[in-house]
């Protein structure tokens, strides 16, 4: 059998085992969770992972969260941002003052929607960071930001192609938070879902009288995925998943 892609480890203790050791390198995840379920906190860790293991450089895109409250969170996992920030591993982007822009611009001689201008700084400025100091692991924490300003699907459709393209060229391994409305086990398939190359969700799931936390991999390519709903934790740690376990009867 020929060998598999060359696998990155998430440094979520339980989640490499459900996809054959890694994520496969150089492809592009969706982490899809409902609010407060620790997508922050998974794309953090897979970061820290690649930094404290390999020395990596990561790079982190914050288009939600305040860099000084996002690195005071953190560190109650025993994650200091702030010193592998100063070591030059963590390369930190806050991409929140685009939020501010109107709704139009004119850029020379022409005007630029919002929508079309944050897509593309955001590229332009993981590229070219990129360049400079050769992430090997990105965080773009979260995409919903870029993606859901596009109200008709076929033009998100192209937005979210775009990103994955760009950030796919770029060889690292990225994780792209996105927001899941959807509360339960039945939901829509949204369309990030298809393009990218991964998709894993978390979610809260009512099982007999208790709310269990689940974790499952919806898909990943070049990957025997574990595709069972699996318990997960958030501990002191971080996440943690439980693999083996099972949330149905
Ligand atoms: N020290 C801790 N121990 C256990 N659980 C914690 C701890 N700190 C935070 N949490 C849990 O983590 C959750 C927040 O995680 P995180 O910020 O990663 O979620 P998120 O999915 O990114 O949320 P949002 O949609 O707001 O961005 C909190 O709701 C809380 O349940
Ligand atoms: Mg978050």
């Amino acid at each position: 059998m020929l060998d598999g892609p060359e696998r990155v480890g998430t440094g979520v203790l339980g989640l490499d085992e459900l996809i054959q050791g890694g994520i496969p390198k150089g492809r592009i995840i969706v982490l899809m969770g409902e609010p407060g379920a620790g997508k922050t906190i998974l794309s953090v860790q897979f970061l820290v992972s690649g930094m404290v293991k390999q020395g990596e450089k990561c790079l982190y895109v914050c288009m939600d969260e305040e860099k000084k409250d996002l690195f005071r969170e953190m560190l109650q996992f025993g994650w200091n941002l702030a010193e592998f920030e100063e070591k030059g591993l963590l390369h930190f982007i806050d991409a929140t003052p685009l939020r501010f822009m109107p709704e139009r611009t004119k850029l020379g001689l022409t005007y630029v929607d919002r929508k079309d201008f944050t897509l593309s700084s955001v590229i332009e400025v993981v590229q070219r960071t990129v360049k400079e100091t050769q992430a090997a692991r990105i965080v773009v924490d979260s995409m919903t930001p870029l993606i859901l300003q596009y109200g008709d699907v076929m033009q998100r459709r192209w937005a979210t192609m775009e990103l994955v393209t760009a950030l796919t060229n770029t060889s690292a391994t990225c994780v792209l938070t996105r927001e899941m409305k959807t509360l339960g086990y039945k939901r829509g398939l949204e369309v990030e879902e298809f393009i990218s190359h991964g998709v894993i969700t978390l979610q809260s799931l009512k099982i007999g009288s208790n709310i269990v936390r689940v974790l499952q991999v919806q898909k990943m390519r070049e990957t025997m995925c574990d595709t069972q709903p699996r318990p997960y934790f958030i501990s002191k740690n971080g996440i943690e998943v439980r693999p083996k376990a099972t949330v149905f009867e």
